[in-house]
């Protein structure tokens, strides 16, 4: 008896399932696919030199992201690594647009069937800039329907729009739950994203669901947390790698030492999480796992030299190590109550990491100016040879702290716009 005869009485695959199979072949691991990690404005070179570290091919920063070519492992293991991105989409559909029919042939020759599951909840997204598509409720409903047919015209069960919410990237700046699936079992849904500039036009696809800030380990955000991407940037900025001793003196609920100790033990900052592309089609749970299991043998058991996060408040303190223990850092980050202004450095030099307590109303701008002053003088003072990395709401104020080997970086937080500053102290 022929294999294939044996092969085709005991299938238990449904009709049309081989064909799909082929086609999620062809189309979604066979090609390379332009990627796309999208930051927050001004981390673009960051995650550019984070991605060139993960061995990305072309990985080139523009406004807003970082554009690279891969297959779609590079996908999953740009989600499994990045620290200083936001989320990773796959780029189905970049065209030319001059007509509405343009956009209504590229989202038809999209092979949906290979990045939609039957049934899954689809979200649109649309973001339009002096573009030759207007509309936006119009645009979502073709781009939908589009998917709808082809889902429907290959037998299988539609797409569902769900209207509303989205990607968190502009309004996102807190909790740290992904999108679970929820009772009935639905899986979370799929973010389309339609992006017009201009004459041109992109459809993307959402690779990672939650904001990939989302580490999973800050349910305690203390008073005025730093985003874990942010956090991680400034240490990848000041390329911290773990091989010097660190100090988060106003350590808060904790972000920048614990994305240090993730960095120090080269702990994937996905591990812990869920990814929207483990719902595609053409999810492969092999390639997934084994990428995983990589991750969790590049792994050390321990930061190689110490951290130590510091602050005066006993509540922050307690978020702090509460944050620490779900990092499963727990006895790797030295927590102490210690005023920065008085209390000595730990044994140095090394790399201390500042994100002062700096107000945010007008009135403060003057204090906090004094403070980053302050701050300044202390690092001079007690903290020569040590390397610095500092969140600075100002950056001019970067001439009166007295470090040499300046280097800034601007970035948005809290609805600010803040310059990531690397420096020395001199010795
Ligand atoms: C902006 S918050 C730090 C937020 C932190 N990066 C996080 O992600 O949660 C500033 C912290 O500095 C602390 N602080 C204020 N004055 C201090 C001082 N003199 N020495 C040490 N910590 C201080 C505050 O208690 C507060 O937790």
């Amino acid at each position: 008896m022929k294999p294939e005869q044996t092969l085709t009485r005991q299938d238990p695959r449904p009709p049309g399932a081989t064909n799909l199979e082929r086609r999620v072949k062809r189309q979604a691991w066979a090609p390379e696919h332009d990627l796309f990690a999208v930051t927050a404005p001004g981390l673009e070179p960051v995650c550019a030199h984070e991605l060139v570290g993960l061995g990305a091919d072309e990985a080139r920063a523009t406004p807003g992201g970082v554009l690279f070519r891969g297959r779609l492992d590079s996908l999953y293991a740009a989600n499994l690594w990045l620290r200083s991105a936001g989320r990773v989409l796959l780029r189905l559909k970049d065209f030319r647009v001059r007509t509405w029919e343009d956009l209504l042939r590229q989202a038809a020759s999209v092979p949906w069937e290979v990045w939609l599951g039957a049934g899954a909840q689809v979200r649109v997204r649309v973001a339009l800039h002096e573009s030759n598509l207007r509309h936006e409720g119009r645009i979502t409903e073709e781009v939908f329907q589009a998917a709808a047919n082809r889902l429907a015209s290959l037998g299988l069960k539609p797409p569902r729009l769900i209207v509303g919410g989205g990607l968190e990237d502009q309004e996102d700046d807190g909790g740290d739950q992904a999108e679970a699936p929820n009772a009935n079992g639905d899986q979370p849904p799929q973010t389309i994203l339609v992006r017009g500039v201009d004459r041109r036009a992109s459809l993307s696809l959402d690779g990672s669901g939650a904001h990939l800030h989302r580490r999973g380990y800050r349910l305690a955000p203390g008073p005025a947390p730093l985003r874990e991407d942010l956090a991680a940037a400034l240490l990848i900025f000041c390329d911290y790698d773990g091989d010097q001793p660190l100090l988060d003196p106003f350590c808060g609920a904790g972000t920048l030492a614990i994305e240090a100790g993730l960095i120090a033990r080269r702990l994937a900052p996905g591990l812990a999480r869920d990814f929207a592309f483990t719902a595609w089609p053409s999810f492969r749970e092999p390639t997934w796992r084994h990428l995983r299991k990589q991750a969790q043998a590049a792994t050390l058991p321990a930061p190689p030299r110490p951290i130590h996060a510091r602050d005066v408040s006993a509540p922050a303190l307690e978020a702090c190590r509460a944050n620490i223990r779900r990092a499963g850092l727990e006895g790797q980050i030295e927590v102490q109550r210690a005023d920065f202004f008085s209390a000595d450095p730990p044994p140095g030099p090394g790399l201390v990491v500042i994100n002062p307590p700096y107000g945010h109303r007008l009135g403060s701008v003057r204090q906090a100016a004094d403070l980053a002053r302050r701050i300044g003088q202390r690092l001079r003072l007690a903290y020569p040879g040590w390397r610095v990395g500092l969140v600075l709401y100002r950056p001019e104020w970067a001439a009166d702290l007295g470090l040499t080997q300046v280097r800034t970086l601007a970035a948005p937080h809290g609805g600010l716009k803040v310059s990531l500053l690397c420096g020395e102290v001199p010795a």
